[in-house]
Parts: structure tokens; sequence; C-alpha cells
């Protein structure tokens, strides 16, 4: 009964389709996506310009001994005054907990790294999931730009890229609602030349990426086991040995299903686990395919 009215209404849907252009599909994105088109993040500013230059000083001065030990043992790290500036838009936020913007250095690090041993690699590809503001996708272009390497950095989320939206960020406060395009303005060279941004859900777009090798990958969007194993599985097909995937917020307190899927896939999938303490209790997952 159920399977002939589903049968039905695809049969309806692309009778209308056919006749009137994709308009049922384009409805059904809009009442899918209505959350996430206007203001998701707030509805109004949060707190005031002076509050986010507080914050980024006292952020900026945080000490992460086992980042540094990570930086020093890869050799390389992100030039500081960049990522404070890049941090100030895209990291400082007003929430409960402390800002730690310290993936950023790790994520530079060890891709910085993956290149200089790939000698011969004149192209890479990335994915990342989870891009917010754009933070992490942009400490990756920059390893890639520092390299002087051509490369693709696919990013997913849910949030729009185009649409005005308050971000909680000091930008709120000098420019007002923007796109995220007009956010990461001051990057555009790097966003140019390296980043696409492709807005959904992680489960309906990531399978749309058909590329042959992913030879890097963040996975930082969705925090359920059944979201970051159906990412890892999009990709693992298409990595080889010694191809990376990171993985932030290892922490079974307050992400023990991301502490799940990063050991079951570590523990069955022939990744190996390196972890990172930063302060904060948040650990980030360096996982090496063997
Ligand atoms: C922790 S934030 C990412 C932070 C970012 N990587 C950075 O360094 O600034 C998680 C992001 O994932 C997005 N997200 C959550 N679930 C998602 C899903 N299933 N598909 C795509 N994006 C998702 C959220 O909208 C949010 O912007």
């Amino acid at each position: 009964m159920l399977r002939t009215i589903y049968y039905k209404l695809i049969y309806f849907i692309n009778v209308f389709n056919n006749y009137k252009g994709p308009i049922a599909l384009k409805a059904a994105y809009k009442i899918a996506n209505k959350k996430w088109h206007y203001n998701p993040i707030s509805k109004n500013k949060i707190g005031t310009l002076d509050d986010y230059i507080k914050l980024s000083d006292k952020a900026k001065n945080k000490n992460c001994k086992d980042v540094d030990r990570f930086e020093t043992k890869k050799g390389f790290k992100i030039d500081r005054i960049w990522l404070q500036k890049l941090a100030l838009q895209t990291q400082i936020v007003i929430k409960g907990s402390e800002l730690n913007y310290a993936h950023g250095r790790v994520l530079y690090s060890e891709l910085r790294n993956y290149l200089n041993k790939q000698n011969k690699l004149t192209n890479i590809s990335i994915i990342e999931t989870g891009t917010a503001r754009g933070f992490s996708s942009l400490c990756m272009a920059k390893a890639l730009q520092d390299s002087n390497i051509e490369g693709s950095i696919i990013t997913f989320d849910v949030l729009p890229h185009r649409r005005r939206m308050i971000w909680n960020c000091i930008a709120d406060h000098i420019i007002g609602p923007q796109t995220r395009e007009q956010l990461l303005k001051p990057w555009n060279d790097l966003m140019e030349r390296y980043i696409t941004f492709v807005e959904g859900y992680s489960q309906i777009e990531l399978p749309k990426i058909c590329r042959s090798r992913i030879h890097f990958a963040f996975l930082d969007g969705a925090h359920t086991f059944n979201d970051v194993m159906f990412e890892f599985k999009a990709i693992k097909d298409y990595q080889k040995k010694g191809d990376i995937i990171i993985f932030d917020d290892y922490n079974t307190i307050k992400f023990p299903e991301i502490v799940r899927a990063v050991d079951t896939i570590c523990a069955q999938f022939n990744y190996s686990k390196f972890i990172i303490n930063s302060f904060d209790d948040r650990s980030y997952v360096v996982s090496q395919k063997i």
C-alpha cells in the first residue's frame, strides 16, 4: 500500500517536473533548507565589538604544549599573525565554552608535512565537512599556497555561502548581516584558487562529488556516530596508503559518538590513530591510511 503511494507520488512529481521544469524539487529543497536560510546562528547581533576584541586577545595568548610539539615534529608552523587575523573574523565568537582554534595549526602542519613527503604531487584533492565560517578550509588553503601547489578543497556545510546572515562574529558589528563570501573577502585569493563551498547535508552532497582520489580530509561537521561513519565511508575507498583524515573533537565526555566512530575506523579499517591534546579537553586525531 505504502509502496504504491510512494511510486504514484514519484510518478506525479516526474510528470509535474517534465511539464513545468523542476518546480516540485525546488519547492522541496526550499522547505527542507528553510531552517538554514534565515539567520540560523542568531537573529540579532551578539555582544559588542569590544567583547570580540577582548576574546581575541585572550584566545591568542593561550598556550598549547602538545600542539607546539606537533608543529616542531612536523617541521611546519602556520604564520601566527595570519592565523590570528583569520581567527578574529571566523573563530572569535561569543559562547559558553573556551575559544580554541589550535586545530588550524594542526591542519596546516600536517598538510604541509604530507605535501613535503609527496614530492611528485602537483595537484591535491581535499574534502572537509563542517565549513562554518571558513576558518579550517582557509588554514588548509594557506598550507597549499605556502607549499606552492595547486589543489582543490571541497567543503560542505548546511549553512549557505551566499545568504546574508548574522555570524556571531566581529564583522556583525562592523558591516552587519553578510554572506560567508563577503565575510571571507580579505582571503579572496585563497578562496578563488583553492576552495569550493558546497551547501547541504554531507550525507546527501558528499556522494555526489566524484573524485578518483581524496588525499586529505578534515571531518568536522555533524558530531554523530552515523554521520562520521558515513563521511568516512564516502572517502576511504579513494584514499591510498599514507593519505590522511583529521578528526576534531575527540572527547569522550563531550562527543562520545565521535570517539566511538574514530575508534571504530582505526580498529576496523586500517587507519592509524595519533591523538593531539589541546587545552579545554579538546583533542584532535590525525589518522593515516596504513
Ligand atoms: C564545529 S563546526 C565546524 C567548524 C569549522 N570546521 C571551523 O574550523 O571553523 C560544525 C559545522 O558543521 C555543520 N554541519 C553540521 N552537521 C552537518 C551535516 N550533516 N552536513 C553538513 N554540515 C553540517 C554546521 O552547520 C557547522 O557549521
